[in-house]
């Protein structure tokens, strides 16, 4: 995993004193991604969003990595195509890997439609360290809603390589949990993660 790649093979990792566990222990909590995917409109930043206002208030360390927040800064030089969203995942994952080196519950919202990139994300991190949650809500009501009125334009041919219209998002298979955000209120839709965060002992650094 800390091998040296092939454009810069004359690298050696530095291995850190400050590890994840010593930085767990004085959080007294454990890290971990919650990796939020979905269309959108399907309710990805405002679950994630919410989760981390009861986590921090609950006094964790969280942090939100936002689709369209990143492509504001760190991810601002892409666009929607196939290739430019794999890498806006890359840098994603890269980047929720050393947040969960820093201790913190990191949570990402982004479409993240493909599972190659998805499964890469998951492969990134130690097992169990990634929670996939699929914000599952049917593209019919994600057009309803429109939140930011990109479906209709998308349809008016505005946007190209829309997601859910002229752009694939392939469903997850086995995600460790499916939130129905057309069924859930936000309130429910915050208490199954916590009792998935509970039920993993996330929320303490006991075993
Ligand atoms: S991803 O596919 O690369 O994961 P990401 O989550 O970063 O996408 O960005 C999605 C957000 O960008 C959407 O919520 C929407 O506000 C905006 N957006 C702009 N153009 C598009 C497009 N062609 N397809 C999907 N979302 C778009």
């Amino acid at each position: 995993m800390n091998k040296p790649t092939e454009k810069s093979p004359n690298t050696v990792w530095h291995r850190a004193t400050v590890t994840r566990q010593r930085r767990q222990q004085k959080n007294t909590h454990k890290s971990v991604v919650l990796w939020f995917t979905g269309l959108s409109g399907s309710g990805k930043s405002t679950l994630a969003h919410a989760v981390e206002e009861h986590l921090h208030q609950n006094g964790l360390h969280t942090f939100v990595l936002d689709g369209d927040n990143v492509r504001h800064g760190l991810c601002s030089d892409l666009g929607f195509s196939d290739k430019d969203r794999k890498e806006n995942i890359r840098r994603i994952s890269e980047t929720a890997k050393l947040l969960l080196e820093a201790g913190v519950i990191t949570l990402t919202a982004f479409i993240s439609p493909f599972k190659a990139e998805r499964a890469i994300a998951r492969s990134l991190m130690p097992h169990g360290d990634f929670i996939e949650i699929y914000c599952y809500c049917p593209l019919p009501i994600c057009e309803q809603r429109d939140v930011k009125g990109l479906y209709k334009k998308a349809r008016q041919g505005e946007i190209k390589d829309f997601t859910g219209i002229s752009s694939p998002y392939e469903e997850p298979e086995n995600p460790e949990l499916k939130i129905d955000t057309s069924q859930l209120s936000l309130e429910q839709s915050i208490q199954q993660v916590m009792s998935l965060l509970r039920a993993r002992n996330i929320l303490s650094v006991q075993e």
